[in-house]
């Protein structure tokens, strides 16, 4: 029976700009150094026990080019655009992984201002060795290869594409949607698959949390908007796990009176300001997925969280 192990993680709030003056104001959480290093080397010292690193959104803190291209170089060391925070060095690229590195982008990602306008694209151009699926927004990876595929991750980017989306009245930009055509092209790549490969298992990849609000302590200002859309669809495709971030908070729980499973990943680099142990205290969530038949027998979670006194990812 394969198995196969991948590192989750999410809202890495990777920027360029640390001191700017509307980080100060603390609207955005943003990545910490250190763990960004300690992340890098992670990757890089498990690289023979991993099988592909899954990042369920928000990448960067903005999806302005100072923050995307400082984005990019800790990704790769080929990336174009030159490294805007001079003072931050990172002795290992994700890309030294050297296996799948599988993305989603998530609403910071799309952000194109400061003031947290949504339906930026720019994010697309950075990160096109990893997201290139244009304007279709769904991409699958097939692992541990295309040629005898046992899992694939279908990612599908639910990012307001516009303003006019936003359904609170202080006009949030926290909040994602299912859109009737993405979640189509989702399910139809699903059905592509599955028709060509009858061993291969599913799990869709998104940023948002469905239902988030019924879970966590967060409200209406970041919900999916539709999220029982995505749910319904995920139960007639046979799908039965989810997974996603945006919340800075872990937890696995189940929608669709318990047919689908959802792996929310906290936040794997922001800190949450409080010196006491917090829930939203960054972590890496080690997934061993049991796969048999085409079909996802279990999947084990380690959740491993930052230890601010020994600066690593300690397990507790
Ligand atoms: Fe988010």
């Amino acid at each position: 029976m394969p198995t196969l192990r991948i590192l989750h993680l999410s809202d890495l709030h990777l920027t360029a700009q640390v001191d700017s003056w509307f980080l100060q104001l603390g609207l955005y959480e943003v990545c910490d150094e250190d763990i960004l290093r300690v992340l890098s080397e992670t990757i890089y010292d498990w690289r023979d026990e991993l099988d592909a690193v899954l990042i369920s959104g928000d990448i960067a803190t903005t999806g302005r080019d100072i923050d995307l291209s400082f984005a990019i170089n800790l990704f790769s060391s080929t990336a174009q655009s030159g490294n805007l925070r001079k003072d931050f060095q990172s002795h290992y690229k994700f890309d030294d992984f050297g296996k799948p590195i599988i993305i989603v982008p998530g609403n910071h990602d799309r952000f194109r201002s400061i003031f947290a306008l949504p339906g930026g694209f720019s994010f697309d151009r950075y990160f096109e060795k990893y997201w290139n699926c244009g304007n279709k927004r769904v991409q699958a990876h097939l692992l541990p290869n295309d040629i005898e595929p046992r899992l694939a991750i279908i990612c599908a980017d639910f990012s307001l594409k516009s303003v006019q989306h936003i359904t609170t009245p202080t006009g949030h930009p926290g909040q994602g949607k299912v859109d009737d055509t993405i979640l189509q092209y989702l399910i139809d790549k699903t059905k592509e698959i599955s028709d060509s490969f009858a061993e291969c298992a599913f799990i869709w990849m998104i940023h948002f949390a469905p239902n988030c609000e019924g879970h966590f302590e967060i409200g209406k200002n970041h919900s999916l908007i539709d999220y029982n859309k995505l749910i319904e669809a995920a139960m007639d495709t046979n799908v039965k796990h989810i997974f996603c971030g945006h919340t800075h908070m872990s937890e696995i729980y189940s929608e669709g009176n318990g047919r689908v499973n959802i792996f929310c990943a906290g936040t794997s680099a922001c800190l949450p300001g409080t010196e006491k142990q917090d829930k939203r205290d960054p972590k890496i969530h080690v997934r061993d997925i049991e796969i048999d038949n085409g079909k996802i027998i279990e999947i084990r979670s380690l959740d491993i969280p930052w230890d601010k006194d020994l600066r690593n990812f300690q397990v507790s």
